[in-house]
């Protein structure tokens, strides 16, 4: 393979933006360039961000990685594809028009949309929330996107007006991005949308990958606004930036756009999770266990999620996943350094927990969207039990990262539920890959080693939801056939189990105390 042929990724996390460029030949990490996403609090529970915000933090990093690259002598032209990857379930509404956003993004883990949900949920036959799990996979929640459009239409006139006047498009994440870098408004910009995503809205039928006219009528949502489904690996358009002040055009332009999925379905190709039974956990705002569970759509009875892992290619099989969502996780750390100022820096968490030999028996069940799986339960808010007079900020940094360990405790036994009523084996490994921001923390993947009771292996280049990105974007253009044996630069570091099961047990119980005592909040 030629040296010079490089593919990007665009990774638009809710933190935070990056654009990062990867080598072809072996997928090491050559540039990028990383801004954080201002969110938004207009009021308790809500979270928005500025999709303008968001566009123009992705033509900055791609300028200033530009820059970089062009220190390294290596020119723009070698980059051959360029692939995006996305916080899910984010819901933006916008003006084909105009190209002006209608209302900011409603970010995933907003929970304005309990009233909805439990309007949603009296609609059904049965009164439950997992009444659209057959059609979707997913259960009735504030996570989706489809409750959160209905909120829209619902609460916000210019919004309904918008629509009824076939104005409005609506999009995840992805879609803004694709339909705004090939060409928006003013050039015939691209409305859509790849499988991984819409399989996040409610409205994808999880069999059939098409919008499902049932689901539409049940939210009452018309088929005008929403985007075309694609494969997460195929050629959408070529960057054609039309944002007046952006500095890209003329280099980046016309570089193909052609490997799109939401960024944990990203992650699992990026950590190779190509063989049923491979998994991976991605810490980032919230954490996200996925499961490649091959062609067929797996159903939980245990509270995960049945996805679209990825389909890499018009003409390549679909692969689903089961996964386990957990709404916070790096999140509450930017809670401790932003609400609470106990850590300057994220990443100050580290040496302040290591203060302490443990949480003093403090656990923090940071329920701030209600809890995700396996609970999904809209009425829990966040709790801290077992406080007293000895406790200090160091024991709420430990329970902090203990908080995400237990999380992933939670989702690893529901997964062994769902594989002990299959009668399979396949979620009983002894390992579990991880990515994402806070595997930096060497604190946190010894935690998780030891209340998993299992090693944890971190990847040398941590940076696999973008690689994932890349991954599909070069293989839509012909770079990469996504054999795992191509990509020889991956090994990973371990983290064995420590202590006893026993002492483990006990603090679990501890934990469980925790969450039962943050549910049913509310008047
Ligand atoms: O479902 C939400 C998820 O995609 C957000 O990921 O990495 O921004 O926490 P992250």
């Amino acid at each position: 393979m030629d040296d010079l042929q490089y593919v990007g990724a665009v990774d638009q996390g809710t933190s935070s933006t990056r654009f990062l460029v990867f080598s072809a030949k072996t997928a090491e990490l050559i540039a990028y360039h990383q801004v954080e996403v201002s969110q938004l609090f207009p009021n308790e529970g809500w979270v928005e961000e500025d999709p303008m915000e968001i566009l123009n933090t992705v033509y900055e990093c791609i300028d200033k990685t530009v820059q970089g690259l062009n220190r390294l002598n290596i020119p723009v032209s070698s980059i051959k594809a360029i692939g995006i990857t996305n916080q899910r379930e984010t819901t933006v509404v916008w003006d084909k028009y105009t190209g002006q956003p209608l209302h900011h993004a409603i970010v995933w883990c907003d929970n304005r949309t309990q009233s909805t949900v439990d309007k949603l949920v009296s609609k059904t036959p049965n009164k439950s929330q997992d009444y659209l799990r057959q059609y979707c996979g997913l259960p009735i929640s504030t996570y989706f996107s489809a409750v959160k459009l209905r909120w829209l239409l619902d609460n916000r006139p210019d919004v309904r007006r918008a629509v009824d006047e076939g104005r409005a498009l609506f999009g995840t994440v992805d879609s803004w991005l694709l339909w705004n870098m090939t060409g928006g408004a003013k050039s015939g910009g691209k409305h859509i949308t790849d499988i991984t995503n819409a399989s996040r809205t409610m409205l994808c039928n999880i069999r059939t990958q098409k919008w499902d006219a049932e689901l539409l009528e049940f939210f009452d949502i018309p088929a005008s606004v929403l985007p075309e489904i694609r494969s997460s690996a195929e050629h959408y358009g070529d960057l054609a930036i039309n944002h007046s002040t952006n500095k890209t055009e003329g280099s980046l332009k016309g570089i193909p756009l052609c490997g799109c999925l939401g960024d944990q379905h990203a992650a699992l190709v990026g950590q190779t999770c190509f063989k049923s039974g491979d998994a991976k956990n991605t810490y980032g705002t919230g954490c996200f266990l996925l499961q490649n569970t091959g062609t067929k759509p797996v159903m939980s009875r245990h509270g995960l999620l049945t996805t679209v892992g990825y389909k890499l290619g018009k003409n390549e099989p679909t692969i689903y996943a089961l996964e386990g969502s957990v709404a916070v996780a790096g999140g509450l750390v930017r809670w401790l350094r932003d609400n609470l100022g106990i850590i300057k820096e994220s990443s100050d968490i580290e040496e302040l927990a290591k203060q302490v030999n443990g949480s003093g028996d403090v656990v923090f069940v940071p329920a701030f969207s209600g809890l995700y799986a396996p609970h999904w339960r809209t009425d829990a808010r966040g709790t801290v039990c077992g406080i007293t007079q000895w406790t200090t900020k160091a024991h709420i940094a430990y329970a902090t990262l203990e908080a995400v360990c237990y999380q992933t405790r939670e989702i690893i036994e529901a997964m062994k539920q769902d594989a002990l009523d299959a009668d399979t084996e396949e979620h009983s490994s002894s390992t579990l890959q991880v990515d994402g921001g806070m595997t930096n923390n060497n604190l946190l993947m010894q935690l998780q080693a030891d209340i998993l009771g299992c090693t944890v292996m971190k990847p040398s280049m941590p940076e696999t939801t973008a690689l994932g990105a890349a991954m599909a974007a070069g293989k839509a253009c012909g770079i990469w056939n996504l054999n795992p044996d191509e990509l020889t630069n991956v090994t990973f570091e371990k983290f064995h189990p420590s202590v006893h099961e026993h002492e483990i047990s006990k603090r679990y119980k501890l934990w469980k105390m925790g969450v039962e005592k943050s549910k049913g909040w509310h008047f």
